[in-house]
């Protein structure tokens, strides 16, 4: 097997890190290949937002699981976890990483989602590749969107949210979560 299929075959997320910093250098090659990936009309409308401060990260944790919790319920699905999480002011939806990347799309961007979650994909199996590990948090979602946080954040009204990634080195070995068979629908010869 090729390294790059290894890669692939091989990250998976990782919820317990080191506190030890990235070195910039590392989180400026990720991004890299992030802003590498494919994106609708080769528009590069994806922008950072790279968050280390420990203070910040604890508040913004706090925040998200409240907002997300709101969310939910405001949607009219309440969601258990994020309940539970609410009550519990031991809970970390960003598993003690040092580092978090939020993903924003500008409004000349024709397939934002499309585009952010290829780049999440890219920086994943480039931050495996040098030994990191990473988690796409989908309960940063009500973070991303509250207009406090993006004001501390410097990102303009305009930018749509899109996808929040951890990052650090791995704390312990990462539970493996296997796949399946494919599932091919179907297959004309
Ligand atoms: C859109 C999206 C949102 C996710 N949100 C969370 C999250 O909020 N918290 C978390 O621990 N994992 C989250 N995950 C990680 C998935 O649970 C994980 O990718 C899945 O269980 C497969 O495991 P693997 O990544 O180890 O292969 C998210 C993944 C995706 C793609």
């Amino acid at each position: 097997m090729n390294e790059a299929l290894s890669n692939i075959y091989d990250r998976s997320s990782v919820r317990r890190y080191k506190a030890e910093k990235v070195p910039e250098e590392d989180i400026r090659e990720i991004l890299k290949a992030g802003f590498h990936a494919a994106n609708g009309m080769n528009r590069q409308a994806l922008e950072f937002v790279v968050v280390e401060n420990t203070g910040q990260i604890k508040r913004y944790n706090r925040k998200a699981i409240v907002l997300f919790a709101d969310m939910a319920r405001a949607a009219g699905h309440p969601n258990p976890m994020a309940e539970r999480m609410a009550g519990d002011p031991d809970a970390d939806i960003f598993y003690g990483a040092p580092t978090l990347i939020f993903v924003f799309a500008d409004p000349s961007a024709v397939t934002p989602v499309e585009d952010g979650s290829l780049a999440v994909g890219n920086m994943m199996l480039a931050a495996h590749s040098m030994r990191y590990g990473t988690c796409f948090i989908g309960f940063a979602a009500g973070l991303g969107q509250d207009p406090e946080f993006r004001k501390e954040c410097g990102v303009p009204d305009d930018r749509r949210y899109v996808a929040c990634m951890i990052l650090g080195r791995p704390e312990g070995i990462s539970e493996k979560h296997p796949r399946g068979d494919v599932k091919i629908l179907n297959w004309t010869k």
